[in-house]
């Protein structure tokens, strides 16, 4: 009698050895898999938001930061520059960004001037047709490929236009909107590039 509980006890034992070794097999095999999914420092970094200040861009300026190794336009656009928005609507191609360009920006910049605050603009400075990077023209003059100009992005390569809210016209090769990235105020002069606002979240 004595014995059989002593088995029984044993029995358990070598049981739960068995299932414990077995799991811990089954981890060891699985950390390699798992280290190899494991960003790199180095990705982690290029991946990570970027805080910027915005306090010395001077109005109708544009200034250029990195993220994610992308080129981002942050631009403190004038008032006469948002008061020409409305006049190219309809020149272009998704003049709201709710066709073709829906996903160009978060749902907090998918309005008029495609920002959380309208005097600031953040977008990707990257063109929606190959991917150049658009000069800036932010006076409201005729230009050169446009003489109806209203300030925006011109693209040299295959002269893809933008206004100052990023939206592309009719009649260019790019198809879309620049990107506007997920971003917040921290403060009034401090943007967070790559994190969405709190609220928003
Ligand atoms: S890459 Fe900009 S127009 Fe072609």
């Amino acid at each position: 009698m004595a014995n059989e509980v002593v088995d029984h006890g044993r029995r358990r034992f070598l049981t739960a050895t068995t299932a414990v070794v077995g799991g811990a097999g089954v981890v060891a095999a699985a950390v390699p898999f798992i280290k190899t999914w494991e960003p790199s420092a180095r990705a982690k970094a290029a991946g990570a938001p970027v805080t910027v200040d915005i306090s010395k861009i001077e109005l109708g300026q544009k200034v250029t930061f990195p993220w994610r190794s992308l080129p981002v336009f942050v631009v403190n656009r004038t008032p006469a520059q948002l008061a020409a928005l409305p006049k190219v609507d309809s020149r272009l191609v998704d003049p709201k960004s709710d066709g073709a360009s829906a996903g160009q920006q978060p749902k907090y910049a998918q309005n008029e001037t495609r920002s959380i605050k309208p005097e600031w603009l953040v977008v990707v400075g990257i063109c929606t047709h190959l991917g150049c990077v658009p000069d800036f023209f932010p006076e409201i003059k005729p230009e050169p490929f446009d003489p109806n100009w209203e300030g925006g992005f011109f693209c040299p390569c295959h002269k893809s236009r933008y206004d100052m809210a990023g939206r592309v016209f009719s009649g260019v090769p790019a198809p879309k909107n620049l990107q506007v990235p997920p971003y917040h105020f921290v403060n009034d002069t401090t943007i967070q590039i790559g994190v969405d606002p709190k609220e928003a979240g």
